[in-house]
């Protein structure tokens, strides 16, 4: 089969279209056939070239050469111990190597794919939903809050606004310029662009800060968080922040999340990858109240392109890339 590896670490050119062995499900697996993958940040930072990259992803050459954690598609076969889907059924969910035209994915990492949605609107889900949808939680965001999304438009901001929106919340989006009309489009009810002005300077006070590029002090935000607010570190500002500034942040949040102000609090989450929250996810999609933005759209052997666009680090939404 053909699939997108990366041998080596470095820009986006690292990525190859290489004829490969198609996977075996083991007896726990979906084999899938891929229609749609798409990007997300971490693609970005295993494949770029840095000291803490290689401590994690491989010393002296990457270990694991798959590249892809989002997929849509067709189940081919599965595993003796899959009870859930049988070939034919449309899944999507998180899996090792969705830039290829099959791959294997464990059945409590995909839920069925609902039948108004597109392999390319479920393919954007997975891994950005998952980050806004278990991050927005640990907000325990109540009806007519008031959220402030940091870092609006990207594959995890698009989504976070949607879904803060559904939970009954007043959204205020941080974003730039061009990306005014875009945050709009998808409900939210204030934006602030931080080109002009900085949301931590203002006198407005938020119950949630869901925070995805955490680009301002404990302090900062501190003083725009009511005296019970929850603001949730959700991520570091996407593909495109600099390994320097992204550890600067990590660092940050290790610190900001242990202090304590008030009854305020910092809350620092991993995701899970969860079939249940898959299903929400699929949910809110199929009922309208979600509207996956989907940038761009590339195919397989276009994934350097992909890659690239995604590391400029200005997405509007998600990358998708299709497999014919
Ligand atoms: N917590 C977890 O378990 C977990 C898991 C996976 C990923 N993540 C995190 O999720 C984060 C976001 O990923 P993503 O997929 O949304 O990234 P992305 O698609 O690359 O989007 C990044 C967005 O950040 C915006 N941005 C950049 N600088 C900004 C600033 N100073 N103020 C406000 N917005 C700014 C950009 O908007 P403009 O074009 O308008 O500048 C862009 O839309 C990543 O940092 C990643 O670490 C967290």
């Amino acid at each position: 089969m053909k699939a997108i590896r990366y041998c080596e670490y470095g820009s986006a050119d690292v990525l190859k279209l290489k004829e490969v062995e198609k996977p075996v499900p083991n007896d726990d697996q979906v084999l899938i056939k891929v229609r749609a993958s798409s990007l997300n940040a971490f693609d970005a930072y295993v494949t770029r070239d840095s000291w803490v990259g290689r401590l994690f992803f491989g010393l002296r050459k990457p270990k694991d050469t798959r590249l892809g954690q989002d997929v849509a598609g067709q189940v081919e076969a599965v595993g003796k111990n899959v009870t859930q889907f049988k070939s034919g059924d449309e899944v999507f969910g998180v899996t090792r190597g969705g830039l290829a035209e099959y791959t294997c994915s464990r059945e409590w990492a995909l839920a069925a794919k609902p039948p108004n949605v597109t392999f390319e609107q479920a393919a954007s889900l997975p891994l950005a939903g998952l980050v806004a949808l278990q991050g927005l939680r640990e907000g325990k965001i109540q009806p007519r809050q008031k959220v402030l999304i940091n870092g609006a438009t990207g594959g995890v901001g698009t989504f976070a606004v949607q879904i803060a929106k559904s939970l009954g919340a007043e959204v205020a989006a941080v974003c730039s310029t061009r990306n005014v009309d875009l945050v709009r489009s998808i409900g939210a009810d204030h934006v602030i662009d931080y080109t002009k002005e900085d949301f931590t300077k203002r006198d407005q006070r938020y119950d949630v800060i869901f925070d995805n590029v955490c680009n301002h002090s404990f302090a900062e935000r501190s003083r725009v968080l009511n005296p019970k607010g929850i603001c949730v570190l959700a991520g570091m500002g996407g593909a495109g922040v600099k390994t320097s500034e992204a550890i600067g942040r990590i660092a940050g949040n290790v610190f900001t999340a242990r202090g304590s102000f008030d009854d305020q609090k910092f809350a620092q989450y991993r995701i899970k990858t969860s079939k249940q929250d898959l299903i929400s996810l699929g949910d809110l999609v199929k009922s309208g109240k979600v509207r996956p933005v989907i940038d761009r759209t590339y195919k397989l052997s276009e994934a350097p392109e992909a890659m690239r666009y995604l590391g400029e680090g200005h997405a509007r939404g998600k990358i998708v890339v299709t497999v014919p």
